[in-house]
């Protein structure tokens, strides 16, 4: 097979770690050939013929292997936080290397079992009948996942930024600003945020041009979305960047404006918070709401499973945000059965009690 192009960083980010004599003095090769593709190589970036019968991929003009290349050379990467865990399973399957930043051995050690948990999986269902595979498979990605609980030391050889942290402004800008002092002038800042306004959590960077939102969903490995967002400042080779890194990861990438939750959570949030006032009136049940819109409307899931699913404490989160940001709209308040369902501890799937309950 042909080295695919959406598993490949792009030459310039590689080129900028690689001695430069070498990348400026390889000439540009004009080579092309109906049986494989144009690519540039990953190291000394000339444009090549990438022959399909070459098993070993071996660049005509610097003499690397691609195939070695493509393992080894990938874009490194810092997640922040437990939530981001299964993001960094999702960058390590797809040939990244991550460094899964947290505050406590314990909570990188949860983070570790639920990448775990994930994998075999995967493997239980693309390797059943080939365990040899199998473990090489888990093996590959565990040894692409490094973990830290500094992420001052973390920050310094990496490329892009993941920050998936508490959904909290101030704690956000505290540590994109100790860590913009830190961080290799390339490395692009990026955050998972599902409701705070990226152009304010970048407040206090200098970087402001590399710097944007990266907004996946639950669960990541399943779901094909990524949301790509822009502030006035990102320019136009991050935002390339990014639309490139969400490729890779193999998700389908959108593009959003720096508005209030971006496109999904803007229309769902307020669409879930409709179904909850719809329980408070005693208009219908939540069994029935849910049925409705998958038997209706054809969603995987009813309003109130996904509520329940995502976390009431997350839909809380943000909703009161936006409220407090916004007291004149109408559809950003947060219902008071939330409220009361959120102040008893049932934050839904991850408590065993939300709105439905849950055998752990
Ligand atoms: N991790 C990995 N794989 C998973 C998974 C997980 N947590 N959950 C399900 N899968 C895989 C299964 O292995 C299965 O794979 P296969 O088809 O290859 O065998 C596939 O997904 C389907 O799973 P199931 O058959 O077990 O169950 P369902 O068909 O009911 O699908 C679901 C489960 C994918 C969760 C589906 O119900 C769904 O798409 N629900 C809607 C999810 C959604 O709307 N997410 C967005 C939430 S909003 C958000 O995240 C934004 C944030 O900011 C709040």
């Amino acid at each position: 097979p042909t080295i695919s192009k959406n598993v490949r960083p792009p030459a310039t980010r590689i080129k900028s770690r690689l001695p430069t004599t070498k990348s400026q003095t390889v000439p540009r090769s004009t080579t092309s050939c109906s049986d494989g593709t144009e690519d540039s190589c990953q190291l000394c970036c000339a444009n090549v013929a990438i022959y399909e019968y070459d098993p070993c991929r071996h660049c005509p003009m610097c003499g690397e292997c691609f195939a070695k290349l493509t393992e080894q050379q990938h874009e490194e990467c810092i997640i922040c936080c437990r939530s981001a865990t299964i993001n960094s399973r999702v960058a390590a399957a797809t040939n990244h290397q991550v460094i899964l930043v947290d505050q406590t051995q314990e909570f990188l050690d949860k983070s570790l079992n639920i990448i775990e948990t994930s994998l075999k999986r995967i493997v239980k269902k693309k390797f059943d009948k080939d365990q040899a595979n199998g473990e090489k498979y888990l093996n590959d990605i565990r040894s692409r996942i490094k973990t830290s609980l500094d992420v001052k030391d973390a920050v310094k050889s990496t490329d892009i930024i993941i920050e998936a942290i508490i959904e909290n402004l101030e704690i956000k800008q505290a540590l994109f600003k100790q860590i913009d002092q830190i961080a290799p002038k390339h490395t692009i800042f990026t955050s998972n945020t599902s409701s705070l306004p990226i152009t304010e959590i970048a407040r206090d960077v200098h970087r402001q041009d590399r710097f944007g939102g990266l907004h996946f969903f639950n669960p990541v490995p399943v779901m094909k979305l990524l949301e790509v967002i822009r502030t006035s400042s990102t320019s136009d080779e991050t935002y390339q960047a990014m639309l490139n890194f969400g490729k890779e990861l193999g998700k389908t990438t959108v593009s959003c404006k720096d508005t209030p939750g971006f496109i999904v959570n803007r229309l769902l949030i307020p669409y879930h918070a409709e179904a909850v006032r719809m329980i408070e009136r005693g208009d219908a049940t939540p069994e029935d709401i849910d049925t409705a819109m998958k038997l209706g409307a054809g969603y995987p899931m009813g309003p109130i499973e996904l509520m329940d699913y995502v976390g009431l404490d997350t839909s809380k989160f943000i909703s009161d945000g936006w409220q407090k940001r916004y007291p004149d709209e109408p559809t950003f308040r947060t219902t008071d059965l939330i409220n009361k369902l959120v102040s008893e501890g049932k934050f839904g799937r991850k408590t065993g009690a939300g709105f439905y309950k849950y055998s752990k």
